[in-house]
């Protein structure tokens, strides 16, 4: 039997959302196929005009030689990082102790590529240019997630990008850029993404998150890293025999969305900053660098749910529809903004946050 989930169902009930795009619903796949050409050819094992355009539009944008599509960031960043081990003939490389390939990917770096990883810098924080020269192991590749995700999404400044670019090129070892929300970085860092790839020798990005786009990835480099990576892209089964499904979308949704990744971004300081204004809340970062952060709450999970249950109910603005704990006496959510904010009334969110806050000021009173 399923167990009930207040905070869930109250959540679904709600007229309004803060965070996201919307449901992911078969709708996001219907918008795009009811407007293209019902005579487009698929793609064929990787090849074909869909594909290709594509392809060739994600390395202009990117600003690299090549550009080749993956049903999903995992299966290319693992490979990316098994061609500069094998170039090097060193398996070994480093990232941050949450990085995705790290903790959401079973070890696939490990037991598939036998790769192992060096840990750089204390997780609760970003890696900084030290972390990188004070690293007492060689390796062939270094990975930088940005923004750190697990973290809030927080960012090292630009300068600390190009002194870390500099350092390993002069080192001879490849950096490696995990851009999953590149795009949703680039109203902070105020440059273009072809500028922040070029301190990178390959460059993933996601195509569902910001973008918002049903499945896939990009991964950019120069002509000799993607051949090798469509090898192993084939190795994989990466190569299905369409991938159109994913690629008329991810087109579709790079066109509707890549330039309102400014308008999420400030949509996301203002809304931590309602956060912060809260009794018992605060978020991370304090002042949010993309359309991302988290939000803590100083008091137990299940309180929070219990609360948050309420607000959804009698507000009809919906806030989260999970919490993960941090200890006994903390919680916390994540936000990334999307197209669903801007839909909210300004008066109705106002109402909403008096309402967090009134809930969470009574909770607290000892
Ligand atoms: C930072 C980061 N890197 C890589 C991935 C992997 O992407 P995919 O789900 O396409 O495998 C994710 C997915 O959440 C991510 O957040």
């Amino acid at each position: 039997m399923n167990e009930k989930n207040p905070l869930k169902e109250t959540f679904e009930q709600t007229q309004f959302q803060l965070a996201g795009h919307g449901k992911r619903t078969v709708s996001i796949l219907k918008d795009v196929v009811d407007q293209v050409d019902e005579n487009i050819q698929s793609d064929h094992y990787g090849a074909g005009k869909v594909i290709d355009d594509f392809q060739v539009k994600m390395a202009e944008f990117l600003g690299k030689e090549t550009a080749i599509f993956f049903p999903s960031g995992t299966m290319a960043q693992q490979i990316a990082l098994r061609i500069w081990s094998d170039e090097k003939n060193l398996k070994k490389v480093a990232y941050h102790p949450l990085s995705h390939l790290e903790i959401h990917e079973e070890g696939g770096l490990k037991e598939l590529h036998h790769i192992e990883t060096v840990l750089l810098a204390d997780k609760n924080r970003v890696i900084e240019f030290e972390d990188v020269t004070g690293m007492n192991e060689e390796v062939a590749c270094i990975l930088l997630e940005l923004p750190q995700r697990e973290i809030g999404g927080q960012l090292p400044s630009y300068e600390t990008l190009e002194q870390i670019s500099e350092w390993s090129r002069d080192k001879g070892i490849k950096l490696h850029l995990d851009g999953a929300r590149l795009l949703e970085v680039l109203p902070y860092y105020q440059k273009s993404a072809a500028e922040i790839a070029s301190l990178f020798d390959s460059v993933y990005i996601s195509l569902y998150k910001g973008i918002g786009a049903i499945a896939g990835a990009i991964l950019a480099g120069d002509e000799k890293f993607i051949k090798q990576s469509k090898i192993w892209k084939r190795r994989h089964g990466g190569d299905l025999i369409s991938l159109y499904p994913y690629i008329l979308p991810a087109d579709y949704y790079f066109e509707k969305r890549s330039e309102k990744m400014a308008q999420y971004f400030e949509e996301a300081r203002e809304v931590a900053q309602y956060f912060n204004s809260c009794e018992a809340i605060s978020t991370l970062p304090l002042n949010p660098v993309s359309n991302m952060f988290h939000v803590y709450f100083s008091q137990p999970k299940e309180r929070i749910a219990t609360l948050l249950a309420e607000v959804h109910e009698e507000s009809g603005v919906g806030f989260s529809s999970y919490l993960t704990e941090k200890t006994e006496e903390s919680c916390y959510f994540e936000v990334s903004l999307g197209d669903l904010y801007a839909d909210i009334p300004k008066e109705k969110m106002a109402q909403a946050f008096r309402l967090l806050n009134e809930k969470l000021s009574s909770a607290i009173k000892p």
